[in-house]
């Protein structure tokens, strides 16, 4: 018999291993494959093309003789895969990750063969025509990113992967570089072969191991089919501002992971003052389908409004139902979170739901038909960023949600500016200001030194969430990087929606 298992890194934290060598030991062949995405069923089991999951040892035996309850029939038929689009991730779930073999009965380097065809114009014309905008979180149209490093002057260019996937509940990237790392090869040789650069780096975080090992190993097996394009895997080590694509170029560069001032824009000094194309692990995942012949049509014929395409969602937190969800823009939050992530796993009702990282809004149900798009998000004072969406139910508490945010940021500011570096701090003593006095009592005592208010005056929570608001005004223009300038939409979309969250009168909140 042949079995189909896992080797992502979240089936293997489930028992994948134990469960493959099981079924290796009832004298099955066993395939170690990508994963489908459907996180609630790993490690899964495939035999036939049907699932059976979550899979334990004890499973083993009534899989194998048809008795199993864990069933879930026929796995492309499942609702969760049945209702997606996927480009991105076409192969997830259907080939062994470092199989050449498997790879190019998948259409693999049939992109590549025809950007090599079609030359540089040609290849930046394509993937402008596709429509792809960034995946990492801007959705800046990378067509014309390629084409401005396209047209810079210089021998040396460079193609930087950002696969420093920092936001709390994404995955994708991950799932990306593990399951199928010949594609982002692929899409990095071919971004090369559009811009003039020979040397790609990936810069990929400590946190995945896996994902590290397996794209080295890919690395070498596909050498001679990517020269002369070169490439190489950077770790980094730790820093959430690291994805943040110049921190990114001069941690690379073996310096402090520092925000640099933009301008100069990497596309025309980048890595080593060279013109660079920095993107993201998801951008550069979909290029080699949309080099196919007709493959940016497909993925333009995908998506709404200014949002072409298909993005990967990632469905995290208190969900039932959580996995990768790969979708043409549009689709609403609503479906999303009850009808495809089937409401909360704890059954309770879903109070809030962040989209887009530790700096995305959080989102009330009343405004679940928000349709995935960029610019919806954007006029809703909300961001897609890369697409990770993190469901809370009523017992979260709103408050605390936002000293989070103030206090991630405060944590991971790189330092370089001002209401970033104290302003995160500053926010953290806010919001526990507004949480001792805006709960137990009704007045707050200040310490003389924090504010001009006459000392025998109190600070009422009204007072605390007016200077809380001045604070993320001054975070949300003055920053220099997104880091701080985003802090304060967690921060102010909790306290705008849930203000009983913040003080025992509602009323106080304006
Ligand atoms: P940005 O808007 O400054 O730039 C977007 C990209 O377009 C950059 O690569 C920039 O160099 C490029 N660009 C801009 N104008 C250009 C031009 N005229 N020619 C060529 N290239 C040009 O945004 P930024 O600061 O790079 O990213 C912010 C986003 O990052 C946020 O929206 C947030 O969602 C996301 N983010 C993602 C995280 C993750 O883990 N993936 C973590 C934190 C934030
Ligand atoms: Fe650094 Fe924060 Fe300023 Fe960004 S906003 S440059 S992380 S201090």
């Amino acid at each position: 018999t042949l079995v189909r298992i896992s080797d992502d890194a979240l089936a293997r934290a489930g028992g994948a291993d134990r469960l493959a060598d099981a079924f290796a030991k009832k004298g099955c062949e066993v395939h170690r494959t990508s994963s489908w995405g459907m996180h609630w069923l790993e490690p899964m089991v495939e035999i036939d093309g049907k699932g059976f999951g979550p899979a334990t040892l004890d499973d083993v035996d009534a899989i194998l003789d048809g008795t199993s309850d864990k069933s879930i029939g026929v796995i492309e038929d499942h609702p969760f895969i049945a209702t997606q689009t996927r480009i991105t991730f076409k192969r997830a779930g259907k080939t062994r990750p470092l199989s050449l073999e498997d790879y190019e009965a998948t259409g693999g380097w049939a992109g590549l063969k025809r950007a090599r065809q079609i030359g540089p114009e040609k290849i930046v014309e394509e993937v402008k025509h596709s429509g792809l905008r960034g995946r990492g979180g801007a959705g800046f149209p990378t067509g014309i990113k390629w084409d401005t490093v396209m047209k810079a002057e210089g021998p040396q260019k460079y193609i930087v992967c950002n696969a420093d996937e920092g936001d709390s509940g994404t995955f994708a990237d991950r799932m990306a570089m593990e399951g199928d790392p010949f594609a982002l090869i692929e899409g990095m040789a071919i971004a090369g072969e559009a811009v003039g650069a020979t040397q790609g780096y990936i810069y990929l975080r400590s946190e995945y191991p896996d994902a590290i090992r397996k794209l080295n190993a890919a690395l070498e097996l596909c050498t001679d089919i990517i020269a002369p394009f070169k490439c190489e895997v950077r770790v980094g080590a730790g820093a959430y501002v690291c994805g943040e694509e110049t921190s990114l170029l001069n941690s690379l560069e073996g310096k402090r992971g520092e925000v640099r001032a933009k301008p100069p824009l990497p596309a025309l000094e980048g890595f080593l003052g060279k013109p660079t194309v920095v993107n993201n692990v998801l951008s550069l995942q979909a290029v080699p389908h949309i080099l196919n012949e007709g493959g940016a049509d497909e993925y333009k014929d995908a998506g709404f409004g200014r949002s072409r395409g298909t993005m990967p969602i990632q469905l995290a937190g208190n969900i039932k139902h959580g996995g990768l969800y790969e979708v043409g823009f549009g689709v609403t939050l609503d479906d999303l979170v009850n009808q495809i992530g089937g409401g909360t796993a704890s059954g309770r009702p879903v109070k809030a739901v962040q989209v887009g990282g530790p700096l995305g809004a959080y989102i009330h149900p009343d405004q679940f038909d928000i349709q995935f798009d960029y610019e919806e998000f954007t006029a809703s004072e909300a961001l897609i960023g890369h697409g990770g969406i993190t469901v809370f139910d009523d017992t979260a508490d709103m408050l605390e949600m936002a000293r989070f945010a103030m206090e991630f940021c405060s944590v991971e500011s790189c330092g370089k500016c001002t209401p970033c570096r104290i302003g995160a701090v500053r926010g953290v003593e806010i919001l526990d200001r507004i949480r001792e006095g805006g709960r137990k009592r009704d007045r707050i005592e200040l310490a003389p030194q924090m504010h001009n208010a006459p000392k025998d005056k109190g600070r009422d929570a009204g007072d605390e969430i007016g200077l809380l608001t001045d604070l993320c005004e001054t975070m949300k223009f003055g920053s220099l990087c997104a880091l701080g300038g985003f802090t304060p939409y967690p921060v102010m979309s909790a306290l705008r929606q849930w203000p009983e969250d913040f003080t025992r009168n509602p009323e106080l909140v304006e």
